[in-house]
Protein backbone atom coordinates (compact mmCIF):
# COMPACT_ATOMS: atom_id res chain seq x y z
CA UNK A 1 0.00 0.00 0.00
CA UNK A 2 1.08 3.51 -1.12
CA UNK A 3 1.71 5.96 1.91
CA UNK A 4 -0.51 9.38 1.60
CA UNK A 5 2.48 11.79 1.75
CA UNK A 6 3.16 15.50 1.82
CA UNK A 7 6.05 16.83 -1.66
CA UNK A 8 7.20 18.81 1.17
CA UNK A 9 8.53 15.50 3.39
CA UNK A 10 9.60 13.62 -0.19
CA UNK A 11 13.24 13.31 0.96
CA UNK A 12 12.52 11.09 3.87
CA UNK A 13 10.34 8.82 1.31
CA UNK A 14 13.17 7.85 -0.63
CA UNK A 15 12.79 4.30 -2.29
CA UNK A 16 9.23 4.18 -1.02
CA UNK A 17 5.79 3.38 -3.00
CA UNK A 18 3.79 6.78 -2.08
CA UNK A 19 0.72 8.84 -2.85
CA UNK A 20 0.76 12.61 -3.85
CA UNK A 21 -2.96 14.39 -4.28
CA UNK A 22 -2.58 17.77 -5.70
CA UNK A 23 -2.75 19.92 -8.92
CA UNK A 24 -0.94 19.38 -12.26
CA UNK A 25 1.35 22.52 -12.38
CA UNK A 26 2.83 22.03 -16.02
CA UNK A 27 3.18 18.96 -18.19
CA UNK A 28 5.88 18.13 -20.49
CA UNK A 29 5.20 15.63 -23.64
CA UNK A 30 8.28 13.64 -24.56
CA UNK A 31 6.26 11.10 -26.39
CA UNK A 32 6.25 7.87 -24.32
CA UNK A 33 7.35 9.77 -21.96
CA UNK A 34 5.55 12.25 -19.76
CA UNK A 35 6.69 14.89 -17.21
CA UNK A 36 4.69 16.33 -14.67
CA UNK A 37 5.05 19.01 -11.57
CA UNK A 38 2.79 18.09 -9.09
CA UNK A 39 2.07 20.31 -6.46
CA UNK A 40 -0.02 19.74 -3.24
CA UNK A 41 0.37 22.89 -1.76
CA UNK A 42 3.34 22.13 0.76
CA UNK A 43 5.78 21.76 -2.35
CA UNK A 44 6.39 20.63 -5.65
CA UNK A 45 7.29 17.19 -7.41
CA UNK A 46 8.17 16.10 -10.18
CA UNK A 47 6.25 12.81 -11.76
CA UNK A 48 7.76 10.94 -14.43
CA UNK A 49 5.34 8.19 -16.14
CA UNK A 50 6.76 5.85 -18.63
CA UNK A 51 4.45 4.28 -21.06
CA UNK A 52 5.64 0.50 -20.97
CA UNK A 53 5.29 0.55 -17.12
CA UNK A 54 2.13 2.01 -16.91
CA UNK A 55 -1.66 -0.24 -17.52
CA UNK A 56 -3.59 0.67 -20.30
CA UNK A 57 -5.41 3.75 -20.59
CA UNK A 58 -3.10 5.35 -17.65
CA UNK A 59 -0.98 7.11 -20.10
CA UNK A 60 -3.29 8.25 -22.06
CA UNK A 61 -5.19 9.72 -19.28
CA UNK A 62 -1.74 11.63 -18.55
CA UNK A 63 -1.19 13.05 -21.78
CA UNK A 64 -4.38 14.55 -21.94
CA UNK A 65 -3.88 16.06 -18.51
CA UNK A 66 -4.75 19.70 -18.50
CA UNK A 67 -2.67 22.36 -16.53
CA UNK A 68 -4.39 22.62 -12.60
CA UNK A 69 -6.75 19.53 -13.39
CA UNK A 70 -6.82 17.83 -9.51
CA UNK A 71 -5.55 14.45 -9.39
CA UNK A 72 -4.21 11.35 -7.22
CA UNK A 73 -0.40 10.41 -8.22
CA UNK A 74 1.09 6.80 -7.06
CA UNK A 75 4.35 5.89 -7.62
CA UNK A 76 7.90 5.39 -6.08
CA UNK A 77 10.12 8.03 -5.17
CA UNK A 78 13.82 8.20 -6.25
CA UNK A 79 16.58 10.62 -5.73
CA UNK A 80 17.64 12.64 -8.78
CA UNK A 81 19.65 15.93 -8.57
CA UNK A 82 18.74 17.08 -11.42
CA UNK A 83 14.57 16.52 -10.75
CA UNK A 84 13.33 19.84 -10.27
CA UNK A 85 10.14 21.05 -8.08
CA UNK A 86 10.26 22.39 -4.72
CA UNK A 87 12.33 20.80 -2.62
CA UNK A 88 13.28 19.18 -5.72
CA UNK A 89 16.35 16.39 -6.10
CA UNK A 90 13.37 13.66 -6.01
CA UNK A 91 10.98 12.40 -8.18
CA UNK A 92 8.28 10.08 -8.36
CA UNK A 93 7.69 7.55 -10.78
CA UNK A 94 4.19 6.99 -11.90
CA UNK A 95 2.78 3.67 -11.37
CA UNK A 96 -1.00 4.91 -11.30
CA UNK A 97 -2.95 7.90 -11.43
CA UNK A 98 -6.79 8.94 -11.06
CA UNK A 99 -7.93 12.15 -12.36
CA UNK A 100 -10.29 13.99 -9.71
CA UNK A 101 -11.39 16.45 -11.92
CA UNK A 102 -9.97 17.34 -15.42
CA UNK A 103 -9.40 21.17 -15.31
CA UNK A 104 -10.68 23.37 -18.13
CA UNK A 105 -8.53 25.51 -20.49
CA UNK A 106 -6.64 26.87 -17.05
CA UNK A 107 -6.28 31.40 -17.76
CA UNK A 108 -3.00 31.43 -16.34
CA UNK A 109 -0.44 29.94 -18.46
CA UNK A 110 3.10 29.25 -18.12
CA UNK A 111 3.76 32.56 -20.53
CA UNK A 112 3.87 36.27 -19.41
CA UNK A 113 0.57 38.10 -18.03
CA UNK A 114 0.13 41.45 -17.55
CA UNK A 115 -0.27 42.48 -13.62
CA UNK A 116 -4.33 44.24 -14.31
CA UNK A 117 -4.72 40.57 -15.85
CA UNK A 118 -3.71 38.32 -12.75
CA UNK A 119 -5.13 41.02 -10.48
CA UNK A 120 -8.48 40.01 -11.86
CA UNK A 121 -7.42 35.96 -11.65
CA UNK A 122 -6.08 36.16 -8.40
CA UNK A 123 -8.02 34.18 -7.15
CA UNK A 124 -6.64 31.13 -9.19
CA UNK A 125 -3.27 33.15 -9.50
CA UNK A 126 -2.62 32.48 -5.71
CA UNK A 127 -1.70 29.06 -6.86
CA UNK A 128 1.21 30.39 -8.74
CA UNK A 129 4.69 29.31 -7.39
CA UNK A 130 6.03 32.98 -6.75
CA UNK A 131 2.81 34.08 -4.69
CA UNK A 132 2.81 30.68 -3.16
CA UNK A 133 6.15 31.66 -1.65
CA UNK A 134 5.44 35.23 -1.12
CA UNK A 135 2.35 34.12 0.96
CA UNK A 136 4.46 31.47 3.10
CA UNK A 137 6.39 33.98 3.84
CA UNK A 138 3.89 36.56 5.27
CA UNK A 139 2.24 33.54 7.00
CA UNK A 140 5.78 33.14 8.96
CA UNK A 141 5.81 36.58 9.49
CA UNK A 142 2.63 37.02 10.90
CA UNK A 143 3.67 34.09 13.24
CA UNK A 144 6.50 35.46 14.49
CA UNK A 145 5.00 38.61 14.94
CA UNK A 146 2.68 36.78 17.79
CA UNK A 147 5.10 34.81 18.69
CA UNK A 148 7.88 37.19 19.40
CA UNK A 149 5.22 39.09 21.11
CA UNK A 150 3.01 36.36 22.95
CA UNK A 151 7.16 35.31 24.67
CA UNK A 152 8.13 38.63 25.31
CA UNK A 153 5.25 39.62 28.03
CA UNK A 154 2.72 41.14 25.63
CA UNK A 155 -0.89 40.56 25.78
CA UNK A 156 -3.04 40.24 22.73
CA UNK A 157 -6.05 42.23 23.15
CA UNK A 158 -8.27 43.04 20.36
CA UNK A 159 -9.95 46.44 19.24
CA UNK A 160 -12.77 47.12 17.27
CA UNK A 161 -13.04 47.22 14.07
CA UNK A 162 -15.96 49.58 13.78
CA UNK A 163 -15.65 53.11 15.43
CA UNK A 164 -17.50 56.21 16.30
CA UNK A 165 -14.33 58.17 15.21
CA UNK A 166 -11.09 58.82 13.50
CA UNK A 167 -7.68 57.35 15.21
CA UNK A 168 -5.50 58.96 12.50
CA UNK A 169 -5.68 61.44 9.81
CA UNK A 170 -9.83 62.27 9.11
CA UNK A 171 -8.97 62.37 5.47
CA UNK A 172 -8.47 58.67 4.91
CA UNK A 173 -11.73 57.38 7.18
CA UNK A 174 -13.66 54.70 4.96
CA UNK A 175 -17.96 55.57 6.86
CA UNK A 176 -20.36 53.53 7.03
CA UNK A 177 -24.39 54.19 8.28
CA UNK A 178 -24.40 52.59 11.82
CA UNK A 179 -28.10 51.95 12.49
CA UNK A 180 -28.10 56.23 11.02
CA UNK A 181 -25.60 57.04 12.34
CA UNK A 182 -22.28 57.89 10.93
CA UNK A 183 -19.13 55.17 11.73
CA UNK A 184 -15.93 54.52 10.54
CA UNK A 185 -13.68 51.18 9.47
CA UNK A 186 -10.81 51.85 12.37
CA UNK A 187 -7.63 53.43 10.77
CA UNK A 188 -5.82 52.07 14.12
CA UNK A 189 -6.56 50.19 17.23
CA UNK A 190 -4.20 52.61 19.03
CA UNK A 191 -6.46 54.33 21.30
CA UNK A 192 -8.06 51.04 22.39
CA UNK A 193 -4.60 50.27 23.58
CA UNK A 194 -3.89 52.42 25.13
CA UNK A 195 -6.86 51.93 27.28
CA UNK A 196 -6.18 47.96 27.60
CA UNK A 197 -2.31 49.26 28.35
CA UNK A 198 -3.61 50.51 31.78
CA UNK A 199 -4.78 47.01 32.60
CA UNK A 200 -2.12 45.03 31.23
CA UNK A 201 1.17 46.93 30.65
CA UNK A 202 2.03 45.62 27.49
CA UNK A 203 -0.56 44.97 25.10
CA UNK A 204 -0.90 44.29 20.89
CA UNK A 205 -3.37 44.61 18.46
CA UNK A 206 -3.33 43.14 15.41
CA UNK A 207 -5.92 43.26 13.16
CA UNK A 208 -7.20 44.66 9.71
CA UNK A 209 -6.89 48.13 9.28
CA UNK A 210 -8.53 50.72 6.73
CA UNK A 211 -7.35 53.54 5.19
CA UNK A 212 -9.26 55.29 2.14
CA UNK A 213 -6.21 56.35 0.39
CA UNK A 214 -6.85 58.44 -2.52
CA UNK A 215 -3.70 58.17 -4.58
CA UNK A 216 -2.28 54.63 -6.50
CA UNK A 217 0.93 53.65 -4.81
CA UNK A 218 3.10 51.14 -4.89
CA UNK A 219 2.93 51.20 -0.74
CA UNK A 220 -0.30 52.05 0.09
CA UNK A 221 -3.59 49.98 0.33
CA UNK A 222 -6.94 50.63 1.73
CA UNK A 223 -7.01 47.55 4.00
CA UNK A 224 -3.85 46.66 5.34
CA UNK A 225 -3.11 44.47 8.51
CA UNK A 226 -1.08 45.81 11.08
CA UNK A 227 0.48 44.80 14.52
CA UNK A 228 0.45 47.50 17.49
CA UNK A 229 1.99 47.18 20.63
CA UNK A 230 1.81 49.68 23.28
CA UNK A 231 3.93 50.24 26.47
CA UNK A 232 3.36 51.37 29.70
CA UNK A 233 6.22 53.80 31.38
CA UNK A 234 8.06 53.15 27.64
CA UNK A 235 10.32 56.03 26.53
CA UNK A 236 10.86 56.83 23.10
CA UNK A 237 14.42 55.57 23.38
CA UNK A 238 12.82 51.64 24.77
CA UNK A 239 10.61 51.92 21.94
CA UNK A 240 13.01 51.67 19.10
CA UNK A 241 15.14 49.16 21.16
CA UNK A 242 12.47 46.93 21.23
CA UNK A 243 11.54 48.01 17.85
CA UNK A 244 15.25 46.58 16.55
CA UNK A 245 14.69 43.14 18.77
CA UNK A 246 11.25 42.80 16.95
CA UNK A 247 12.14 43.35 13.26
CA UNK A 248 15.49 41.95 13.57
CA UNK A 249 13.95 38.79 14.89
CA UNK A 250 11.10 38.53 12.48
CA UNK A 251 14.02 38.88 9.33
CA UNK A 252 15.91 36.47 10.68
CA UNK A 253 13.09 33.94 11.37
CA UNK A 254 12.36 34.29 7.64
CA UNK A 255 15.73 33.55 6.92
CA UNK A 256 15.34 30.86 8.44
CA UNK A 257 12.68 29.06 7.77
CA UNK A 258 12.47 30.00 4.29
CA UNK A 259 15.85 29.91 2.31
CA UNK A 260 13.47 27.90 -0.27
CA UNK A 261 10.97 30.64 -0.89
CA UNK A 262 13.51 33.35 -1.07
CA UNK A 263 15.32 31.83 -3.64
CA UNK A 264 12.24 31.51 -5.73
CA UNK A 265 11.65 35.38 -5.43
CA UNK A 266 15.05 35.82 -6.44
CA UNK A 267 15.35 37.82 -3.20
CA UNK A 268 19.21 39.19 -2.53
CA UNK A 269 19.42 37.37 1.33
CA UNK A 270 22.60 38.99 2.10
CA UNK A 271 20.83 42.36 2.46
CA UNK A 272 18.39 40.71 4.94
CA UNK A 273 21.79 39.00 7.50
CA UNK A 274 23.08 42.20 8.07
CA UNK A 275 18.88 43.48 9.83
CA UNK A 276 20.46 42.97 13.60
CA UNK A 277 20.57 45.20 16.00
CA UNK A 278 21.62 47.79 16.56
CA UNK A 279 19.79 50.19 14.11
CA UNK A 280 20.99 53.62 13.56
CA UNK A 281 18.93 56.85 14.54
CA UNK A 282 19.09 60.32 13.50
CA UNK A 283 16.60 63.31 14.33
CA UNK A 284 14.40 64.28 11.60
CA UNK A 285 16.81 67.46 12.00
CA UNK A 286 19.67 65.63 10.57
CA UNK A 287 17.77 63.77 8.34
CA UNK A 288 16.86 66.77 7.07
CA UNK A 289 20.31 68.26 6.65
CA UNK A 290 21.81 65.47 5.46
CA UNK A 291 19.14 65.13 2.57
CA UNK A 292 19.88 68.84 1.75
CA UNK A 293 23.56 68.33 1.90
CA UNK A 294 23.17 65.60 -0.88
CA UNK A 295 21.12 67.37 -3.24
CA UNK A 296 23.48 69.90 -3.32
CA UNK A 297 25.97 67.16 -4.42
CA UNK A 298 24.01 66.24 -6.87
CA UNK A 299 24.40 67.78 -10.25
CA UNK A 300 20.85 66.39 -11.71
CA UNK A 301 18.54 69.05 -11.29
CA UNK A 302 15.87 67.01 -11.26
CA UNK A 303 17.04 64.43 -8.42
CA UNK A 304 17.99 67.87 -6.83
CA UNK A 305 14.56 68.96 -6.57
CA UNK A 306 13.42 65.22 -5.20
CA UNK A 307 15.85 65.60 -2.39
CA UNK A 308 15.72 69.02 -1.14
CA UNK A 309 13.42 69.85 1.40
CA UNK A 310 11.99 72.34 3.37
CA UNK A 311 12.45 72.07 7.63
CA UNK A 312 8.37 71.59 8.52
CA UNK A 313 7.54 69.14 5.05
CA UNK A 314 6.96 65.10 5.51
CA UNK A 315 8.97 62.80 4.15
CA UNK A 316 8.44 61.60 0.32
CA UNK A 317 9.39 58.34 -1.30
CA UNK A 318 12.76 59.54 -2.67
CA UNK A 319 13.59 61.05 0.60
CA UNK A 320 12.93 57.94 2.55
CA UNK A 321 14.80 55.80 0.42
CA UNK A 322 17.60 58.26 0.21
CA UNK A 323 18.09 58.26 3.81
CA UNK A 324 17.68 54.42 4.31
CA UNK A 325 20.26 54.01 1.54
CA UNK A 326 23.15 55.51 4.16
CA UNK A 327 22.86 52.61 6.04
CA UNK A 328 23.08 48.88 5.89
CA UNK A 329 19.89 48.47 7.66
CA UNK A 330 16.67 49.99 9.22
CA UNK A 331 17.69 53.41 10.20
CA UNK A 332 15.26 55.02 12.59
CA UNK A 333 13.97 59.01 11.85
CA UNK A 334 12.72 60.52 15.67
CA UNK A 335 11.48 63.56 16.66
CA UNK A 336 9.58 64.71 13.79
CA UNK A 337 7.45 68.29 13.45
CA UNK A 338 4.66 68.10 15.34
CA UNK A 339 2.26 69.35 12.55
CA UNK A 340 3.54 66.33 10.02
CA UNK A 341 2.27 63.86 12.76
CA UNK A 342 -0.78 62.85 14.72
CA UNK A 343 -2.48 64.52 17.18
CA UNK A 344 -1.87 62.31 19.91
CA UNK A 345 1.74 62.69 20.08
CA UNK A 346 3.61 63.75 22.95
CA UNK A 347 6.09 67.08 22.20
CA UNK A 348 9.83 67.38 23.35
CA UNK A 349 10.32 69.44 26.02
CA UNK A 350 11.51 73.08 25.64
CA UNK A 351 10.82 72.31 21.79
CA UNK A 352 7.09 71.94 20.91
CA UNK A 353 7.42 72.07 17.51
CA UNK A 354 8.74 68.47 17.14
CA UNK A 355 7.56 65.24 18.80
CA UNK A 356 8.51 62.19 20.42
CA UNK A 357 7.79 60.38 17.18
CA UNK A 358 9.46 57.95 15.50
CA UNK A 359 9.37 55.82 11.92
CA UNK A 360 11.64 52.83 10.81
CA UNK A 361 12.06 53.29 7.35
CA UNK A 362 13.69 49.65 5.99
CA UNK A 363 16.67 49.95 3.35
CA UNK A 364 16.68 49.67 -0.72
CA UNK A 365 13.46 51.96 -1.34
CA UNK A 366 10.66 50.44 0.80
CA UNK A 367 9.95 52.92 2.80
CA UNK A 368 8.07 53.17 6.65
CA UNK A 369 7.67 50.01 7.81
CA UNK A 370 6.74 51.06 11.82
CA UNK A 371 5.64 54.35 12.91
CA UNK A 372 4.65 55.16 16.61
CA UNK A 373 5.85 57.62 19.15
CA UNK A 374 5.11 58.56 22.68
CA UNK A 375 1.70 59.63 23.49
CA UNK A 376 0.66 62.82 25.24
CA UNK A 377 -0.09 61.53 28.93
CA UNK A 378 -1.26 64.60 30.63
CA UNK A 379 -5.23 65.38 30.46
CA UNK A 380 -4.90 69.14 29.90
CA UNK A 381 -2.25 68.90 27.03
CA UNK A 382 -4.18 66.34 25.15
CA UNK A 383 -7.11 68.50 25.57
CA UNK A 384 -5.82 71.29 23.60
CA UNK A 385 -4.06 69.45 20.96
CA UNK A 386 -7.63 68.22 20.26
CA UNK A 387 -8.98 71.58 20.29
CA UNK A 388 -5.67 72.84 18.08
CA UNK A 389 -6.75 70.29 14.94
CA UNK A 390 -10.31 70.88 15.54
CA UNK A 391 -11.69 67.19 16.03
CA UNK A 392 -14.87 66.77 18.20
CA UNK A 393 -13.70 66.49 22.09
CA UNK A 394 -17.21 64.69 22.72
CA UNK A 395 -15.86 61.61 20.60
CA UNK A 396 -12.58 61.38 22.48
CA UNK A 397 -14.34 61.91 26.03
CA UNK A 398 -13.32 58.28 27.12
CA UNK A 399 -9.65 58.50 25.48
CA UNK A 400 -8.81 62.01 27.44
CA UNK A 401 -10.56 60.22 30.41
CA UNK A 402 -7.72 57.60 30.82
CA UNK A 403 -5.46 60.60 31.72
CA UNK A 404 -7.59 61.51 34.76
CA UNK A 405 -7.00 57.51 36.32
CA UNK A 406 -3.30 57.07 36.62
CA UNK A 407 -2.06 58.24 33.97
CA UNK A 408 1.55 57.24 33.12
CA UNK A 409 4.13 57.95 30.08
CA UNK A 410 3.45 54.97 27.37
CA UNK A 411 4.33 54.72 23.97
CA UNK A 412 3.77 52.38 20.97
CA UNK A 413 4.32 51.80 17.54
CA UNK A 414 2.76 50.22 14.27
CA UNK A 415 4.13 47.60 11.65
CA UNK A 416 2.60 47.25 8.27
CA UNK A 417 2.31 43.71 8.06
CA UNK A 418 2.32 44.30 3.39
CA UNK A 419 5.17 46.72 3.81
CA UNK A 420 7.34 44.08 5.80
CA UNK A 421 6.98 41.87 3.20
CA UNK A 422 6.89 43.48 0.28
CA UNK A 423 10.66 44.55 1.89
CA UNK A 424 11.40 40.97 2.98
CA UNK A 425 10.50 39.28 -0.34
CA UNK A 426 12.34 41.67 -2.41
CA UNK A 427 8.74 42.86 -4.15
CA UNK A 428 8.81 45.93 -6.07
CA UNK A 429 5.15 46.79 -5.55
CA UNK A 430 2.70 46.17 -2.20
CA UNK A 431 -0.19 44.09 -4.07
CA UNK A 432 1.06 40.78 -3.87
CA UNK A 433 2.21 40.87 -0.27
CA UNK A 434 -1.74 40.35 0.64
CA UNK A 435 -4.09 37.47 -1.00
CA UNK A 436 -6.79 39.83 -1.59
CA UNK A 437 -5.51 43.71 -2.54
CA UNK A 438 -8.14 46.66 -2.33
CA UNK A 439 -6.83 49.09 -3.91
CA UNK A 440 -8.08 52.67 -5.27
CA UNK A 441 -9.46 50.61 -8.55
CA UNK A 442 -9.85 47.15 -6.86
CA UNK A 443 -11.90 45.39 -4.77
CA UNK A 444 -12.14 42.33 -7.31
CA UNK A 445 -11.97 39.42 -6.75
O1 LIG B 1 2.30 55.44 10.70
P1 LIG B 1 0.90 54.89 10.85
O2 LIG B 1 -0.20 55.62 10.22
O3 LIG B 1 0.69 54.75 12.43
C1 LIG B 1 -0.46 54.48 13.09
O4 LIG B 1 -1.50 54.15 12.60
C2 LIG B 1 -0.28 54.49 14.58
N1 LIG B 1 -1.59 54.66 15.22
C3 LIG B 1 0.37 53.21 15.00
C4 LIG B 1 0.64 53.17 16.48
O5 LIG B 1 1.42 53.96 16.96
N2 LIG B 1 -0.02 52.29 17.19
O6 LIG B 1 0.87 53.39 10.32
C5 LIG B 1 1.76 52.42 10.84
C6 LIG B 1 2.30 51.55 9.72
C7 LIG B 1 3.12 52.29 8.69
O7 LIG B 1 4.44 52.48 9.12
C8 LIG B 1 3.01 51.36 7.50
O8 LIG B 1 3.92 50.26 7.64
C9 LIG B 1 1.61 50.83 7.63
O9 LIG B 1 1.23 50.97 8.98
N3 LIG B 1 0.67 51.54 6.75
C10 LIG B 1 0.20 51.08 5.59
N4 LIG B 1 0.46 49.94 4.91
C11 LIG B 1 -0.17 49.74 3.75
N5 LIG B 1 -1.08 50.59 3.22
C12 LIG B 1 -1.38 51.74 3.87
N6 LIG B 1 -2.29 52.56 3.36
C13 LIG B 1 -0.72 52.02 5.10
N7 LIG B 1 -0.77 53.05 5.99
C14 LIG B 1 0.07 52.73 6.99
MG1 LIG C 1 3.31 56.83 9.62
Amino acid sequence: MATLIQIADIAQHAGQEVMVRGWVYNRTDKGRLQFLLVRDGTGIAQCVAFKKELEPGVFETITNLTQESSVIVTGTVRADERAPGTPGGFEIGITHLDVIQLADEYPIQPKEHGVEFLMDHRHLWVRSLRQWAILRVRATIIRTIRNWLDEHGYVLVDTPILTPAAGENTTTLFEIDYFGEPAYLAQTGQLYNEANMASFGKVYCFGPTFRAEKSKTRRHLMEFWMVEPEMAFFSLEDLMAMEEEFVSAIVQDVLAKHRAELEILERDTARLEAVRPPFPRISYDEAVERLNRLAGETDDPERKAELAITWGDDFGSPHETALAEMFDRPVFVYHYPTAAKAFYMQPVEGRPEVCRSVDLLAPEGYGEITGGSERIWDADLLKQRIDEIGINPDNYAWYLSLRRYGSVPHAGFGLGVERTVAWICGLPHIRETIPYARMLNRLYP
